[in-house]
This record gives structure tokens, C-alpha cells and sequence, in this order.
């Protein structure tokens, strides 16, 4: 019997800690910072974001989406034998956040790793995770998206403070008789490492370089409608598929014009992506997980709907992953 990897719980967790526009900017203000509800809802479609408190890392976050992810699967954390963790902000430099998550789950001795592909690193996780339980290596794995960016963010710096929030989804991944992921796509192209990056380090105790994300956003928008649309392509293309089998695009949340060009090429209606970057900002690697989760807790997304999911970041990295729920 073929083996594939299916969908069967998703689980997402965004810390309580909103701000609107309009209560952001009014922060930013007393720092000499402006900026303005118009501003940030013409140009991205973003009207509010969810930020942690101090002391809360990428883990907890995590932690909260995979119990309402085995939830909705029927499962316990003994269940599960993998755990992949997608995220560009880290509890610590090491052991990986997968670790920490494994040991507050409750859920030790499987195997648990990061993956580092910044705002792609859903895609990167889940094809992963799929690639492990087809050949045998795992049978039911947690995939997550987890992050705190407003950790690394420049309040400062108006073009970059205003776009992100923190947040964590994650779903169940079982193997399965009947495909659920039919086709993935994976590319990077590192000579695109400046456009979008945290250059700063840790060398001998101390932080060199900058720590705060910093974005060439024009180069950035650009690179990203060229490569959505080529990705979404080659993925139909090795699941023998056209852009008419798809049920619902759940793209990276960063921009709603990035969302609106992608469909647009795709030859899809609006009314079939799903769009949460209105209520979250760019949550990077969660962006997808919390949208599919979001997605299927409104009952807009159902079992056996096609969706084509799509990430793209620093890296310059991207792909998309299209499944069967
Ligand atoms: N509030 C008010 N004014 C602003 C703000 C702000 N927050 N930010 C920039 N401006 C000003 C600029 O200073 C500039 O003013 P000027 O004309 O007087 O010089 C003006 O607005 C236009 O700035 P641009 O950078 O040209 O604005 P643009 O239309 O390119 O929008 C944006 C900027 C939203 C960042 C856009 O380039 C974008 O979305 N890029 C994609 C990047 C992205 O989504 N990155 C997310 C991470 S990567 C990923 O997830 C794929």
C-alpha cells in the first residue's frame, strides 16, 4: 500500500495583546514615529496585530496551538513521534524551540528539529514532515509555525514596525492510505540574503551587528508576485493539476496586495484565498498555519477541499504545498 501524509487536526494561539493601527501609532508617536491607520491599510491591508508580553516566547506560543491541534485531532502528545518547528525567532540559540515545545507538551523522546526558511518556513516544515512519514520515518508528527518578530522589531524604524505581530499554528500530520499532500515545491536563492534580514550575531558574549530586522520592502514585494505565482505553477504541474482544481489559496500573510497580484495570475476570485493579514499583521512562519486554522474554525475551509498554501521570505527562500484536507 502507497503511504502519504494527511491533515488531521489543525490549532492555532495568538497572544491576547492587540493593537490596532490606530492604538500603534499612537505609541509610536510619543517615540517621534509616524504614522497613520490610512497608511498602513492602503498600502497592506493590515488593521491590527497581536503582540506578547514580556517573558513569553515562541514555544508558549506553539504550546497553545499544537494542544488545540491534537485536540481537534483526537490525539494526546504520546501520540507523536515528530516534531518540526518552523520559526526565524527562537526561545534560545539553542536547543531548538522544537525541544523546549516537546518537553512542555509533555510529549519527549520522538524526534524534534527547527527549520530556518524566515516567512517560507511553514511550507519548508510541512514538506518535510511529509517526506519523513512517507518513507517510514515518522507517523504522526506536529508541524508549527511559531513567532515573536515584535522581539526583533526597529520601533523606529516606520517602514518594517508596522507590518509584523507575533502569533503560533500548527497542524497534525498523519500518515495516511489516501494522499493528503499531493505535491510540494521548494526553492532559496542566497543571493538575496540583504533585502530582508536580522544581521546582528552572538560572538563572545556580546551582540555584533544589528539585531532588528531590516527590509528593502520594494525588492522585497517584487521577488515575492514573480515567485508565488511560478511556485503555485510547478505545483500543480507534478500533481497534474490546474490552477481550476483549487478550492482555496492560503497564501503567506504579509500584504494584501501581494495576495491580490498572486490570485490575479492565478486566475483565482478573491473569494478563494484566505485572508487574514486584516486581523494578524505578518506573523512569518505562522502566517499559514494560523490562516488554515483560522480558515477551518469559521467553517470556510472543510475536509476534502484542495488547497494550495504559499510562503515566501528571507532567504530569499519560497514554495507552496498543495494538499487535500
Ligand atoms: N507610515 C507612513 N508612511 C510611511 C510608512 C508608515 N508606516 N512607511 C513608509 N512610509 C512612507 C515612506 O517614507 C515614503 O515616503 P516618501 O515618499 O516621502 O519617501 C512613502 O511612505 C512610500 O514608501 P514606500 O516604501 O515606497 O512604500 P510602498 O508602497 O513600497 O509600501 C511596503 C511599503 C508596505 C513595505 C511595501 O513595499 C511592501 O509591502 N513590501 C513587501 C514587503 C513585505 O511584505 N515584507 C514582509 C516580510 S517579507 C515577506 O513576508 C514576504
Amino acid at each position: 500500500m502507497n503511504r502519504y501524509s494527511r491533515i488531521t487536526g489543525t490549532g492555532s494561539f495568538l497572544p491576547p495583546r492587540r493593537l490596532t493601527n490606530a492604538e500603534l501609532a499612537a505609541q509610536l508617536a510619543l517615540q517621534g514615529v509616524e504614522t497613520s491607520d490610512e497608511w498602513i491599510v492602503e498600502r497592506t491591508g493590515i488593521r491590527a496585530r497581536h503582540f506578547v508580553d514580556d517573558g513569553v516566547f515562541s514555544s508558549d506560543l506553539a504550546l497553545e496551538a499544537c494542544k488545540s491541534a491534537l485536540q481537534a485531532a483526537g490525539l494526546t502528545p504520546q501520540d507523536i513521534d515528530l516534531i518540526i518547528v518552523a520559526t526565524s525567532t527562537p526561545d534560545m540559540v539553542f536547543p531548538s524551540t522544537a525541544c523546549i515545545l516537546q518537553n512542555k507538551l509533555g510529549a519527549n523522546g520522538g524526534a524534534a528539529f527547527d527549520v530556518q526558511a524566515v516567512c517560507s518556513g511553514f511550507v519548508y516544515a510541512l514538506t518535510v514532515a511529509d517526506a519523513m512519514i512517507r518513507t517510514g520515518s515518522s507517523k504522526r508528527a506536529l508541524v508549527v509555525g511559531a513567532e515573536v518578530f515584535s522581539r526583533i522589531l526597529d520601533f523606529k524604524d516606520r517602514t518594517t514596525c508596522v507590518l509584523f505581530g507575533d502569533g503560533a499554528g500548527a497542524v497534525v500530520l498523519e500518515a495516511s492510505g489516501t494522499p493528503g499532500i499531493l505535491a510540494s515545491d521548494l526553492h532559496a536563492d542566497g543571493k538575496h540574503v540583504g533585502i530582508l534580514c536580522v544581521p546582528g550575531h552572538v560572538s563572545n558574549g556580546h551582540i555584533l551587528g544589528d539585531p532588528l530586522l531590516k527590509m528593502d520592502g520594494q525588492a522585497v514585494f517584487k521577488l515575492a508576485v514573480g515567485v508565488l505565482e511560478e511556485a503555485a505553477r510547478a505545483t500543480l504541474a507534478k500533481a497534474n493539476l490546474t490552477e481550476a482544481g483549487i478550492d482555496w489559496l492560503i497564501p503567506h500573510q504579509a500584504n494584501i496586495r501581494i495576495m491580490q497580484s498572486t490570485a490575479r495570475k492565478l486566475k483565482l476570485s478573491m473569494d478563494k484565498v484566505v485572508v487574514t493579514v486584516d486581523q494578524h499583521g505578518n506573523t512569518s512562519a505562522a502566517s499559514i498555519p494560523l490562516a488554515l486554522d483560522t480558515a477551518v474554525r469559521q467553517g470556510k475551509v472543510k475536509p476534502g477541499d484542495t488547497l494550495m498554501l504559499e510562503g515566501v521570505g528571507g532567504g530569499f527562500t519560497w514554495g507552496a504545498v498543495l494538499l487535500n484536507l
